[in-house]
């Protein structure tokens, strides 16, 4: 077998940077998708039916074609249409951003409508107004529906993140490839950052089943 994980020693420090870089990334893409997703979620529930119309095709659009070619339109095609560049880190954040929010509109407007309605009837009965309503009856008890989707979609980020290495983002992955070019044995390093990824999800995950049994102990009261 030829493993020579010695010459990647001297880059360790440069590869570790990445993790700061995909994990900054990530927490801003998704307070962006986060934010947008809820006003999505409640375009999607409404009854005006433009905004339903507009959440429905965005969500239709960011879903139905791929990430990279999204990633790809925002890094070259605002340069060409406005004339201003943007950085890649920008542009990543914006589309991964944009398009978590579509995924996240989904999980939230299911995690509102499952909710029972004899949520929703009760607090009209009570001529509870809906803002109160969905602040402080609907929206905590969906939100027990929503944490686990939600985690889910941090570690499909988190792993989607790697797509930023295209446009020359220096993360994790980047980061391997750029070793890898360096020392001519694109294994190890590869082999090092996969470590690394899995370790980081493994971590969401774990914290993600912890809020989930926390959840669980609200509901046997
Ligand atoms: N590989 C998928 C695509 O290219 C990733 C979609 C992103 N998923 C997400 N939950 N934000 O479309």
């Amino acid at each position: 077998m030829n493993l020579d994980f010695g010459q990647i020693t001297p880059y360790i420090p440069f590869m570790l940077e990445g993790i700061w870089v995909t994990l900054k990334f990530v927490a801003v893409a998704l307070v962006v998708g986060f934010i947008l997703g809820t006003v999505l979620a409640l375009f999607k529930i409404s009854h005006i039916k433009p905004l339903n119309w507009f959440a429905t095709a965005y969500t239709s659009i960011f879903r139905g074609t791929p990430l990279i070619l999204q990633l790809m339109t925002f890094y070259f095609a605002i340069p060409q249409l406005t004339g201003y560049d943007i950085s890649p880190f920008l542009s990543a954040v914006l589309a991964f951003g944009l398009n978590s929010a579509a995924y996240i509109s989904e999980i939230i407007r299911a995690g509102i409508q499952a909710v029972d309605r004899g949520q929703t009837e009760a607090a009209m009965a009570l001529g509870v107004p809906y803002r109160q309503m969905m602040k402080d009856i609907i929206l905590p008890q969906a939100m027990k529906n929503i944490l686990p989707a939600l985690m889910n979609e941090v570690i499909t980020l988190t792993k989607e993140s790697a797509l930023v290495s295209t446009i020359s983002v220096l993360d994790l992955m980047r980061r391997a490839q750029v070793v890898g070019a360096d020392i001519y044995r694109n294994f190890e390093p590869l082999l090092f950052v996969g470590l690394i990824y899995w370790i980081m999800v493994f971590g969401l995950s774990t914290i993600g089943r912890m809020i989930e049994r926390r959840l669980k102990v609200s509901d046997q009261s």
